[in-house]
This record gives C-alpha cells, sequence and structure tokens, in this order.
C-alpha cells in the first residue's frame, strides 16, 4: 500500500472506537464524525502554502504568515460524505464545496452516478474528496476520476475507516492521489461491507434503517 496516512491520535482512535460501537445512536454518530473529519483535516491541510505578511499588532508590527492563493475545496460523496463537511468547514469556513452523488448497486457493487456539481474554479483548488467508507474502493475511485476530468490535479481522499482492497483500488487507479484515513480494517465480507467496519455509514448518519 502506498500513499496512505492512517491517524493514529488518541482522540481519533477514542472516538472511531464509540462510532464502531453499535450502541451509538444517531445523534452522537453524526457528531462523532464531524468532530473525526476536523481532527483529521487539522493533518490532512499541513502542508498548505503560507505567504508572509505584515500585521499591525496594538504594540507593533509582526511579520507573520497567512494561508496563500485559494482554498481548498472539499467534495463529499453523498449521502455518507456529507457528515464530514461540517467539521471541515469549521476549520476553513472559505472552503468550497463539490457534491457528487453516488450509491453502490446491491447487486453488482458498482458505483452509480446521480449527481456532480464541483466549484467552477475547482481546478484552481486542491480538492479533498470526502467519504467515512473506503471499501471496493470504487466509488471514491469514480469520483476521484469525475474531478480529474475538470481539470483538477491536486486531489487527496479522506476516509474514517478503509478495507485494504479499498486502498489497494486507489493506488491502483488513481497512484497520485493520498489517502488519509482513521483505521485499516481486516477484509470485506461477501456482500462488500467492511469487517468489522461500523456498519452502513449513510443509514447510521441519517437513521435510515
Ligand atoms: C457507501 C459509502 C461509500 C461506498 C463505499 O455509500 O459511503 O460511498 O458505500 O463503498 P465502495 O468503496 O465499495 O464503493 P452507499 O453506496 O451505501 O451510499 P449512501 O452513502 O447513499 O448510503
Ligand atoms: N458502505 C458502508 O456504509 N459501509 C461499509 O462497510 C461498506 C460500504
Amino acid at each position: 500500500m502506498q500513499n496512505v496516512f492512517v491517524f493514529d491520535h488518541p482522540l481519533i482512535q477514542h472516538k472511531i472506537s464509540l462510532l464502531r460501537d453499535k450502541n451509538t445512536n444517531t445523534k452522537e454518530f453524526r457528531e462523532l464524525v464531524s468532530e473525526i473529519a476536523m481532527l483529521m483535516g487539522y493533518e490532512v491541510t499541513r502542508n498548505m502554502p503560507l505567504k508572509e505578511v505584515e500585521i499591525e499588532t496594538p504594540v507593533g508590527i509582526a511579520k507573520t504568515k497567512i494561508i496563500s492563493g485559494k482554498k481548498l475545496g472539499i467534495v463529499p460523496i453523498l449521502r455518507a460524505g456529507l457528515g464530514m463537511v461540517d467539521g471541515m468547514l469549521r476549520l476553513l469556513p472559505m472552503a468550497k464545496v463539490g457534491h457528487i452523488g453516488l450509491y453502490r448497486n446491491p447487486e453488482t457493487l458498482q458505483p452509480v452516478e446521480y449527481y456532480c456539481k464541483l466549484p467552477v474554479d475547482a481546478d484552481e483548488r486542491e480538492m479533498v474528496v470526502l467519504d467515512p467508507m473506503l471499501a471496493t474502493g470504487g466509488s471514491a475511485s469514480a469520483a476521484i476520476k469525475f474531478i480529474k476530468a475538470r481539470g483538477v490535479s491536486s486531489i487527496k481522499l479522506m476516509c474514517l475507516i478503509a478495507a485494504p482492497e479499498g486502498i489497494s483500488r486507489i493506488n491502483k487507479d488513481h497512484p497520485d492521489v493520498e489517502v488519509y484515513c482513521a483505521a485499516v480494517d481486516e477484509r470485506l465480507n461477501d456482500h462488500a461491507y467492511i469487517v468489522p467496519g461500523l456498519g452502513d455509514a449513510g443509514d447510521r448518519l441519517f437513521g435510515t434503517k
């Protein structure tokens, strides 16, 4: 596996454990996804370019730094990626938000596209794709393909729980894309659910099951 960064920060690991618990209710699940996204976002944005500026403080001039150029764009994969948007926007309130609608056909397990709207200046931004689950990797790979087709050259994928199969798929289809996650689980089951995982992220976030 290449280009994979697994966050082992104790706060992230603790919250991932609560998220996995089948007794965690929808309200708690939603809050945890948002909090983990914010904590991960702090590291994912570590390489944002800075420029020097002079700021007048009450007692003098400080030579200091601010983020330079256009801010990031974030692209949640609908539905479950929506749960990670708030946390990222708390860190990056000026980030533009694109949306890609994909669902996995339960029989073929292939991603089916139903929506795609990206910021007009997406090609001038670094785009971070958000989805809590990287299972077969089909959905994330398709989303990254759409974003690349819009001329975006810098893309990162941020998920919460990844299966080895999903990471391999992204490595193969998009070797230029870094994958950030909080856990790499054992395997997929016969329905391509991550084991032990956390179940269906979309259903748990929105209370649809
Ligand atoms: C889930 C999840 C990912 C996808 C991962 O979405 O949020 O988008 O499955 O599976 P993959 O790596 O095998 O493609 P789902 O298709 O259940 O749609 P939903 O978010 O609307 O519930
Ligand atoms: N999608 C989910 O929500 N969970 C999984 O384990 C796999 C795909």
